[in-house]
């Protein structure tokens, strides 16, 4: 079974390991990237690099078109493209909020609902997004990338109700602390403090929330939806 699946923010981190492994899995990979080159490995696995910002709805409303005429209606969309921009409350900008807000929130709704007309068509259709852990245990210094996760699950749970008589299934992937460009920002004294709280005792790796996200994708996963499933190592256990 080859499905036309989208990666949003595919170009790098845990979207580049998820497109990998649908890839792999022999699907129609199609993945946005923003600027610059897309990464090599994705091309030589044939997957489609597709520019788009989701803060822009022309941008989506283009790559959906070209997606479609290089690969079909989109079957499966991952919905992984997010940003930080940490601040204590009182120093946190009206901008600091609102853009993280645009991309995590507001981007995801404008993907998804533009997939949501293919998948409706079909009377199929996945949907994954990328929320954290701490959506659901809330961050000191990130009130506005906790607003953003959190308001990923009320999404996806009216999602799952309003779309689940069409076979259309939306779920949540609540990652903790992963090995990517957006943590190798924090030092080692705070990685090593996240790391004292995961019971597991590491960051995950990439490959360990693809591996998630291709099995809600999957056609074991056909009776989950609103689900928000921990990738985590423990660290968010009873949120
Ligand atoms: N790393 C973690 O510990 C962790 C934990 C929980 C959840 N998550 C979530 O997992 C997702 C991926 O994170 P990551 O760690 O892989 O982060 P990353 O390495 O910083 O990659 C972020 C990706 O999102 C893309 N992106 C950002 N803003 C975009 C926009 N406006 N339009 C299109 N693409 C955009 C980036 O594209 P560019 O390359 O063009 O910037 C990049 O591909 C995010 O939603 C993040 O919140 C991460």
């Amino acid at each position: 079974m080859s499905r036309s699946v989208l990666v949003t923010g595919g170009n790098r981190g845990i979207g580049l390991a998820i497109a990998r492994a649908f890839a792999d899995a022999g699907d129609k990979v199609a993945f946005t990237y923003r600027s610059g080159e897309p990464p090599t490995e994705l091309l030589d696995l044939g997957c489609l690099a597709v520019k788009c910002d989701i803060t822009d709805p022309e941008q989506v409303e283009q790559a959906y078109k070209e997606i479609e005429e290089k690969q079909g209606a989109v079957e499966v969309l991952v919905a992984n493209a997010g940003v930080t921009r940490d601040q204590l409350l009182l120093r946190m900008s009206e901008e600091d909020f609102t853009s993280v807000v645009e991309t995590n929130l507001t981007g995801t709704f404008r993907v998804v609902k533009r997939a949501s007309k293919g998948m409706l068509r079909a009377r199929k259709g996945r949907v994954v997004l990328i929320s954290s852990v701490v959506g659901l245990m809330g961050s000191a210094g990130q009130a506005n990338y906790a607003a953003s996760k959190a308001g990923l699950v009320g999404f996806a749970r009216s999602l799952s109700r309003e779309l689940g008589s069409r076979n259309i299934t939306v779920n949540v992937v609540a990652p903790g602390f992963v090995d990517t460009d957006m943590t190798r920002v924090l030092s080692d004294e705070q990685r090593a403090g996240i790391v004292a709280n995961v019971p597991l005792g590491r960051y995950a790796q990439p490959e360990e929330i693809a591996a998630s996200v291709r099995f809600l994708a999957s056609e074991d996963a056909a009776y989950i939806t609103g689900a928000v499933v921990p990738v985590d190592g423990g660290l968010g256990m009873g949120h």
